[in-house]
Parts: structure tokens; sequence; C-alpha cells
């Protein structure tokens, strides 16, 4: 889904800095906000899942400041997707342009007031933490990849499927 939503928006606004404002455009941005939507029920559910499960073991191999370094790198990447979808919500509740896929409409955000300059503002901060959310998401698969192919511990198997 943050893959879709990536190239979605990049897209979109690519096209809207063209002034392109066809069906397509229009297209790209209602399933944009829709899997944006999704993307934050989905992660509120996971948040909610994570809460009532205990985390698995790390391997005794790992040191205290690596556990530690994942967890910084863990909590920001769950606190970037809460605020990238919750200040695109808040963006769009301010337009307001809350229309979606099929003329589905999302919930206005409580408590943010319409006006278009402060969309604009909201926009913006949408987009350099969308940049953050890339950086920490690209530096937590290195991470993985690097137990995986490289120290080739156990600490991958943490996040992936159980092997039979
Ligand atoms: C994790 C979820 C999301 C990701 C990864 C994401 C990603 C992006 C990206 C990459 C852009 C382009 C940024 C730029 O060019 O500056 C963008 C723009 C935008 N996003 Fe999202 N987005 C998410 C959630 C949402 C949600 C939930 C909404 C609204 C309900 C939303 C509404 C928008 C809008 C309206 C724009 C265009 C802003 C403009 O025209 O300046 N996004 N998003």
């Amino acid at each position: 889904m943050i893959i879709a939503l990536l190239v979605l928006g990049f897209w979109m606004t690519d096209r809207a800095g063209a002034n392109l404002w066809d069906e397509l455009t229009n297209t790209l941005y209602s399933w944009h906000k829709l899997i944006g939507f999704l993307v934050l029920l989905v992660t509120a559910m996971r948040i909610v899942v994570k809460l009532l499960n205990k985390r698995p073991d790390y391997p005794s191999s790992i040191s205290t400041g690596q556990i530690q370094l994942a967890h910084v790198v863990q909590s920001a990447m769950y606190l970037l997707l809460v605020l990238v979808p919750l200040f695109g919500w808040a963006g769009v509740t301010a337009y307001p342009a809350l229309i979606t896929v099929g003329g589905l409409h999302l919930p206005a955000l409580p408590g943010v007031p319409k006006g278009e300059p402060l969309a604009k503002q909201l926009f913006e901060i949408h987009g350099y933490l969308v940049l953050a959310l890339i950086a920490v998401a690209i530096a937590h698969i290195g991470a993985g990849l690097n137990h995986l192919w490289i120290k080739k511990d156990q600490v991958f198997d943490r996040i992936w499927f159980k092997s039979k």
C-alpha cells in the first residue's frame, strides 16, 4: 500500500504541477486518498495487535545498543505511519476535497477548519513527512537485509513467516 501511495502521490502531484487536470489526475488523487486513509486504519489495527502481543525475543548475539537502535527506528516508522496519512487527511479536510473513488466521501477530520492556505501548509508537511518515512523505511529494510544476507543471524526470522 505504501509503495502504491508513493507512486500515486508523486505521479499525481507531477501532473498537477504540469496543470494536467484531467480524468486520470482525478483518479490518481481519488485512489491515493482512499488507500492512504486505509493505511491509517490498518496502522491503528496493527498498533492494537502489537500492544496486545509480546514481541519475539532477539537472538542473544544482539547487543542492547543494537536493540535500542532498532526500537528507535521502529518507533519512528510507526509514528510516521500515523502522521503521514493524518496530515494528508487533515489537508483534504481543510481544502476541502474529501471525495474519493466512486464518489465515496471520507469523513472530515474533526477539529480541522476549512481554508486553502491551511490545506497547502498541511500538504507541505505531509510531503516532508513522506520523505522522512522513506528514509526510515530504507534504514529499516537495509538493517533487515543486513541480518538476512550478511550477518545471517535469526533477526530476520522475527519479522518473516515462520518456516515449517
Ligand atoms: C502512508 C500514507 C501516505 C503516503 C505514503 C502518501 C504519500 C504521498 C506522496 C509521495 C505525495 C506527493 C508529495 C509531493 O509531491 O510533495 C502525496 C501527496 C498528497 N497526498 Fe498523500 N500519502 C499518504 C496518505 C494520504 C492521505 C490519507 C491523504 C488524504 C486522505 C493524502 C492526500 C494527499 C494529497 C491531497 C496530496 C497532494 C498534495 C498537493 O497537491 O500538494 N495522502 N502523498
